[in-house]
């Protein structure tokens, strides 16, 4: 996956204030499972989460959108880059094949155990990549809702993108291998009637309270 979505965000503010100056705290091995529909919001609240507690964020969402767009042969580098509708189509067409899913298994959960922390998105992190993730929240909304957005940020019709959205969630929960599915152990955020800003700081506030050593707000 390209380099800018495993960036480590930048931890506000140096060392959380509170600790014994001195006082060295263990590495940090802490995965948060952001698992949930398209256009739920996932991406932007797993950034959101990653840069305030300062740990790595992978969508897993780009590996199946990697390995559709060598899939979709003879369009050119823009156009299927530009073609993103029709890219996660056939990102969830390949997401169904057991072996693509256990290709990709491994990378990801070393991903899930680096030092520092990590925040995955994607639709099985926590049901299958990372059972074990310390924190899980799975983020969704109605269906109109998610059109709605993804619509209005893609500039397409709503009636077209809601059809794609169906046709996704069907796949996606339909499917064999690694289906999505709410874990038993996550937090359920519906963001159908929140602000970002509100969807954001409900996530944050879930990941705080599972951390072992609560940062400050
Ligand atoms: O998250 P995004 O919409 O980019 O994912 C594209 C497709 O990849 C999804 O519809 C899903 O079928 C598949 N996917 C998956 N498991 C993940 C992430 C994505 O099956 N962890």
């Amino acid at each position: 996956p390209p380099a800018r979505r495993q960036r480590r965000a930048p931890a506000a503010g140096g060392g959380p204030p509170g600790r014994r100056p001195g006082a060295a705290r263990p590495p940090l091995r802490f995965t948060v499972a952001i698992d949930g529909p398209a256009a739920a919001g996932k991406g932007t609240i797993a950034r959101a989460v990653a840069g305030a507690l300062g740990f790595a964020h992978l969508d897993t969402g780009l590996l199946y959108r990697a390995v559709a767009l060598r899939t979709l042969a003879g369009a050119d580098p823009l156009e299927a880059a530009q073609a993103s509708a029709a890219v996660a189509q056939e990102a969830s067409r390949v997401a169904v094949l057991p072996d693509v899913r256990g290709a990709l298994l491994l990378w990801q959960r070393r991903f899930a155990r680096q030092e520092g922390g990590a925040v995955m998105d994607g639709r099985d992190v926590g049901t299958a990549v990372c059972p074990e993730a310390e924190a899980k929240l799975f983020v969704t909304a109605s269906p109109e809702a998610r059109a709605r957005r993804r619509a209005a940020e893609l500039g397409l019709g709503y009636q077209e993108t809601l059809a794609e959205i169906l046709a996704r969630d069907a796949r996606d929960e339909g499917r064999i291998a690694a289906p999505l599915r709410v874990a038993p152990d996550a937090v359920v955020l519906d963001t159908s009637e929140l602000s970002v800003e509100e969807a954001t700081a409900a996530a944050l506030a879930a990941v705080r309270a599972r951390l072992p050593d609560p940062r400050p707000a």
